[in-house]
């Protein structure tokens, strides 16, 4: 029988819902926030209040676009975390008010086997190919940088992290040093086609295992910036491309280390990445030219899968629908929910 999941997602500042009947999308809507960008990074309040009043136009739209009535769908999967919980309150709330009125049983959803199980998703028109159990995910988000493995849709463990921040937290700082506009990561990538990744060299860390670290390439190139522009004060706007470059070259060349560390030890070798990062066009390359070398199967998402969507919640939530995991009326958002 088919299963037809609304999913929705309002863990960042994304307001998104999705209609996926099994593995088949039917309708994915974002509305993203434009809100944030004067600030340079997003504030909590104003993406609560965003999410408000967006919610209701979005899962509306969704369902028209899918052609699917309320009635025909068998359950809510939603964001629980991890996110921010102002944000995360407008879809745990809106998911629990709709599953009352219309008694529709509820699934909650981790955000981050969320951007994992995007893997599975199909196309309206078109089958994408999945990777076969247990694959290795490099999830790579603004918040999270981490090596999952992943036994099953509902069995993945984190077996790398990052002890400070994230590969999109040190694209997004650096950016914002560099005077460019949030969120940084799709500008340094653009900017990066223009310039030489050898130009500038910066700090690389030494951590232990498969985890990762980019608090101290965040210092190195600060530093490099002040002394540079100490001597020449157009040094920035005269190597941005350069900068952006090198940058965007070190971070990938971290990722991949650590991801070929873990193919080896682990002997897994299909391999796919997940999350905002997961754009970059820089780390995609990196990823096939990789794989060709060490015979994995890789698996890069589409493009409108990378960011935050409520298509991989539904996704996630299918799986558990099937598992017979439903939550109750009880359940709350969390800022951090790291266990897979
Ligand atoms: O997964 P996501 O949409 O939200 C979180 O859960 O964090 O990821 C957002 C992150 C931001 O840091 C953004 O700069 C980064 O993904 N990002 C990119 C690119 N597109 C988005 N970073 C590098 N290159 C890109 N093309
Ligand atoms: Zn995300």
């Amino acid at each position: 029988m088919d299963i037809t999941i609304l999913g929705i997602e309002s863990s960042c500042d994304d307001t998104s819902a999705a209609v996926l009947r099994d593995n088949r999308l039917l309708s994915n809507v974002i509305a993203s926030q434009a809100v944030h960008v004067k600030y340079g990074g997003v504030i909590p309040e104003l993406a609560s209040r965003a999410h408000q009043q967006n919610i209701v136009p979005v899962v509306d739209t969704a369902l028209k676009e899918a052609g699917v009535a309320l009635s025909e769908i068998d359950a809510i999967a939603f964001t629980r975390g991890p996110g921010l919980v102002g944000s995360l309150l407008v879809g745990v709330s809106f998911a629990k008010g709709l599953s009352i009125a219309r008694n529709i049983p509820l699934v909650e959803v981790n955000h981050l086997q969320g951007h994992i199980l995007s893997h599975f998703i199909d196309l309206p028109d078109r089958e994408l190919p999945h990777p076969d159990f247990p694959f290795l995910c490099l999830l790579v988000s603004g918040g999270h940088t981490q090596i999952v493995r992943v036994d099953s849709p509902l069995e993945m463990r984190i077996i790398g992290t990052t002890i400070d921040d994230a590969a999109g937290e040190a694209f997004d700082k650096c950016a914002k040093v560099m005077g460019l506009p949030y969120p940084g990561g799709p500008v340094i990538d653009r900017l990066a086609k223009e310039g030489d990744p050898e130009a500038f060299r910066f700090a690389r860390p030494r951590v232990e295992g498969y985890d990762y670290s980019f608090s101290g390439l965040k210092t190195s190139f600060l530093y490099t910036l002040r002394d540079r522009v100490a001597e020449d004060p157009d040094f920035i706007e005269r190597h941005k491309a350069d900068l952006c470059a090198s940058l965007q070259h070190t971070i990938v060349s971290i990722l991949l280390d650590k991801l070929v560390r873990a193919s080896k030890q682990t002997g897994i070798r299909d391999i796919a990445i997940a999350g905002g990062v997961s754009a970059n066009s820089g780390l995609r390359d990196g990823i096939v030219a990789e794989g060709a070398k060490r015979g994995w199967r890789t698996f890069l998402p589409e493009f409108k899968f990378t960011t935050d969507n409520a298509a991989m919640i539904a996704m996630a939530g299918r799986y558990r629908y099937a598992h017979g995991d439903f939550s109750t009326l009880d359940v709350a958002p969390e800022a951090r929910l790291e266990e897979l």
